[in-house]
């Protein structure tokens, strides 16, 4: 038993470590993402690539499967497609790292809000589609008092077991 505590403290020691040598940080997607390109060059909707904003809690950050569809082959000789291609053909999940995010102890449902609350994604998530450069950081702050004042202001439920269940 105590074997296997130690075992399990050097292997996290091991894994801080290694995540503080590559210097990753939420900041850096692992593909230059265009979304400007996609949503207005190419005419794509949300719902095209974020597929289960209206009927889902996740609206889901699309993966290879979705890229695939278009990017089986070069379209371009840009960095960033040929990264994108090599995902693609070692049929590898390309590591998105989430920006937005609640804790485990709150509620939050997209579909809630997009299908019955009929919102737009800019009210929350701003002109996503004018970006040019990967998303770095939350157009607002994900806190409970942004929750709070968007339910007073339009007369939703403000009961803590509506988002702490
Ligand atoms: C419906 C088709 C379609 C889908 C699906 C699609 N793309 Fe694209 N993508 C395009 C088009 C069109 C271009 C522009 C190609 C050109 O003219 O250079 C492009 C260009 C790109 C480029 C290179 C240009 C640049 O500078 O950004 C990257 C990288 C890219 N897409 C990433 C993605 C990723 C990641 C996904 C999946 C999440 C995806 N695309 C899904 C159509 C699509
Ligand atoms: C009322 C505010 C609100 C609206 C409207 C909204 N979102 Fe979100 N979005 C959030 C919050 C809060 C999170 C974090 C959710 C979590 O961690 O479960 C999030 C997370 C996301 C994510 C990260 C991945 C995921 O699956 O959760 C994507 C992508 C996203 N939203 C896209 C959209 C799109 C596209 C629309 C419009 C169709 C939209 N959102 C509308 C608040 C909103
Ligand atoms: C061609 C596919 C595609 C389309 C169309 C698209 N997105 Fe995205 N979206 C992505 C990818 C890939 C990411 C992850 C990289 C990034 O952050 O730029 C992302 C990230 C996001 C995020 C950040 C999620 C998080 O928490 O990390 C939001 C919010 C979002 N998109 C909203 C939108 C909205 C709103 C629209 C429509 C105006 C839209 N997207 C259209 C592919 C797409
Ligand atoms: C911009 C306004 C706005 C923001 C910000 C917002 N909401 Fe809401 N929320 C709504 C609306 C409108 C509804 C009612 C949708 C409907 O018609 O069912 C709703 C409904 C809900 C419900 C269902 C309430 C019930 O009575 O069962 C929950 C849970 C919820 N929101 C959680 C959250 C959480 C968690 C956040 C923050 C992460 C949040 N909301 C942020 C506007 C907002
Ligand atoms: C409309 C949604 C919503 C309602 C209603 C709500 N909360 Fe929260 N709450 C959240 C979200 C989202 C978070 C996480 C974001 C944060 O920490 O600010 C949170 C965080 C918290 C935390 C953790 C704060 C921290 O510092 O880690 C506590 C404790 C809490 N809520 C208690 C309550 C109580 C008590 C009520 C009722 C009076 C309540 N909440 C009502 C959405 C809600």
């Amino acid at each position: 038993m105590k074997k296997s505590v130690s075992f399990g403290s050097v292997l996290l020691m091991v894994l801080v470590l290694a995540g503080l040598m590559t210097g990753e940080s939420p900041e850096t997607q692992p593909i230059a993402y265009n979304h400007y390109l996609h949503v207005e060059e190419n005419a794509m909707e949300c719902r095209d690539c974020h597929m289960y904003a209206e009927d889902n809690a996740r609206a889901s950050i699309p993966n290879i499967e979705v890229c695939r569809d278009c990017h089986e082959d070069a379209m371009s000789d840009k960095e960033a497609e040929v990264t994108l291609i090599n995902y693609i053909t070692e049929n590898t999940r390309i590591p998105w790292k989430q920006i937005y995010s609640v804790p485990d102890h709150a509620y939050f449902s997209h579909r809630r809000h997009v299908k019955l609350g009929e919102l737009d994604c800019t009210v929350c998530h701003g002109e996503v589609g004018k970006l040019s450069t990967p998303v770095t950081e939350p157009y607002v702050e994900v806190t409970m008092d942004w929750c709070m004042d968007c339910h007073e202001s339009s007369g939703i439920s403000i009961d803590c077991s509506a988002c702490h269940r």
